[in-house]
């Protein structure tokens, strides 16, 4: 096989810094857009249409989507649906397609449209992810989602984690990547723990979410690989 190469983008901000074209792109949102795409793929939504503002979910409303939208870590103003995983868990919109915005992670699927391929990735279906990566014939992007333009903690431990089940196969290139590794290293077996310190904890928290943050840790619940086809984000078991 062909050598092949795995970087990180460790923030929306330095998307520039990079180039998507003929690669997959992993979007890495773990807290929580990751987690509720996921999640309610895994639970029978059709589809996520990943879309920039609240706007254009309710511009997809009109076109039969469920319209959901999260801003600054809560439902926003006017809707009924947002980010958090439990209110895709119990299969509420299966059948159905949603158009979702959040605060980064749709942004960050946004920002790199010119992949070969995109696919979201979290703690909740990494063994998955991994798998698809390695049946991917060419070079990869992590995504880390971050929170606007910042570096994220959590974001940054899962492209780590995902990066220390990659190394043997794939060639790890740049800093970001090395640092990533690094990170998840140092707190393989205390990532609650590490998150904890996280700005995106304290702000879920401060939001009585610690039970939400806890089940986004999980590891490989899901076996789904949400992967980007015609503009929405559909289930690959
Ligand atoms: C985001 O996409 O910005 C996050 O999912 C925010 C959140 O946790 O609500």
């Amino acid at each position: 096989m062909a050598r092949r190469n795995i970087e990180v983008c460790l923030s929306p901000l330095l998307a520039g810094c990079h180039d998507f074209s003929g690669k997959c792109v992993v979007i890495i949102d773990v807290l929580r857009a990751s987690s509720a795409i996921i999640t309610g793929l895994s639970h029978g939504v059709q589809a996520f249409r990943p879309v920039a503002e609240p706007a254009d979910a309710l511009y997809w409303a009109g076109k039969g989507y469920v319209p959901a939208a999260e801003r600054g870590g809560q439902v926003a103003e006017g809707f009924n649906l947002g980010n958090s995983p439990f209110s895709y868990q119990e299969g509420q919109w299966a059948g159905q397609k949603v158009a979702l915005t959040t605060t980064n992670g749709t942004r960050a699927i946004l920002l790199t449209m010119a992949a070969k391929q995109i696919i979201v990735a979290g703690f909740l279906n990494q063994k998955a992810v991994v798998q698809r990566i390695l049946q991917f014939p060419g070079d990869v992007v992590l995504f880390c989602a971050g929170w606007k333009g910042q570096f994220s903690l959590e974001d940054t431990l899962s492209a780590g984690s995902l990066l220390f089940d990659l190394h043997k196969y794939i060639i790890i290139t740049g800093d970001p990547a090395i640092a990533a590794l690094d990170l998840y290293q140092a707190h393989e077996n205390s990532i609650g723990q590490a998150v904890m310190g996280s700005s995106h904890y304290l702000r879920l928290a401060g939001k009585g979410l610690t039970d939400e943050i806890a089940f986004c840790l999980k590891r490989d619940l899901y076996t789904t690989v949400p992967v980007l086809i015609d503009g929405e984000l559909v289930a690959i078991p």
